[in-house]
């Protein structure tokens, strides 16, 4: 079987980008999708910016081999660390994800930010905060490098049953920020922990994606042919020699295929059946 081309990508570390191809999703029509998850070497946090750099090369390559209409950075580690850099070497675009601090800042008080420590330690989040503080300035703004948490979340997925507050820093914030996708399977968890909303930025890379791929193709993804009566949900997912896992999604006769890449391999061909079967719930 030879893999289709001309889909969209999507890269994350590991699993967490898999929230981010869910919210993609629901504004898309059907189509084909990779995603590239390194799960063999995530987390990404606690690594240098070099070793980061090179892995999402490694994936990009097969990226332009695929010809994809566009491509999703759905980790906040590699967007901050590669996306300028990526979209000076490479021909197709490329959507980042950034932490939400702009809607959390704007109803004022103490925002916690937690992300990784390489996004923590990025130029590119040193300067998102100071934009913020100028345009908010009264907020107080608790940034925090979550260093064991992502994989933590790698580790114990699906249960998650792990004890949050030694992950989580202490205190009573008015809002915070999920700045790392890994942690958005978390959210309801750490919007109870802390008593106040948590802000994920899936919905604006959704958004940017779509506006992405329609200024491309100067029209929006078009749906295939309805060969699905309308209601009808299944999944169904088959692993390939080649490919790992194929999975065919299909949702009100929207018609989706969607090949899972990487370096993962055997250990979480599972854990993506079981995480994009819980998504879809
Ligand atoms: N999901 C990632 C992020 O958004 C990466 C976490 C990691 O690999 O450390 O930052």
């Amino acid at each position: 079987m030879n893999l289709p081309k001309g889909g969209i990508a999507f890269f994350d570390s590991g699993v967490g980008g898999l929230t981010v191809l869910s919210s993609c999703q629901k504004y898309f029509s059907g189509g084909v999708f990779y995603y590239y998850g390194d799960n063999a070497r995530a987390p990404y946090g606690n690594r240098p910016d070099s070793e980061i750099l090179a892995y999402l090369r490694e994936a990009f390559d097969l990226f332009a081999h695929l010809k994809v209409k566009a491509a999703v950075i759905a980790c906040n580690t590699a967007t901050a660390v590669a996306a300028e850099k990526l979209r000076t070497e490479y021909p197709f675009p490329i959507v980042g994800a950034e932490p939400s601090v702009f809607p959390a800042a704007k109803g004022g008080g103490e925002v916690f930010i937690l992300s990784t420590k390489a996004t923590y330690q990025s130029e590119r989040y040193k300067s998102l905060c100071a934009r913020v503080r100028a345009r908010y300035p009264e907020v107080r703004l608790r940034s925090y490098a979550c260093e064991k948490l992502a994989g933590e979340i790698e580790k114990t997925l699906p249960d998650l049953d792990f004890p949050l507050s030694e992950f989580l820093p202490v205190g009573n914030p008015s809002a915070v920020v999920l700045g790392c996708t890994h942690y958005i399977f978390l959210k309801k968890k750490i919007e109870e922990f802390y008593g106040c909303p948590c802000y994920d930025g899936n919905d604006g890379i959704a958004k940017r994606l779509v506006s992405v791929v329609e200024n491309r193709d100067g029209r929006p993804t078009q749906p295939p042919a309805p060969t699905y009566p309308p209601k009808k949900r299944f999944f169904r997912a088959t692993r390939t020699k080649k490919f790992r896992l194929k999975c065919i999604f299909v949702d009100n006769a929207r018609f989706f295929r969607l090949f899972f890449l990487g370096s993962g391999k055997k250990k979480n061909v599972k854990i993506y059946e079981q995480m994009f079967i819980s998504i879809k719930k």
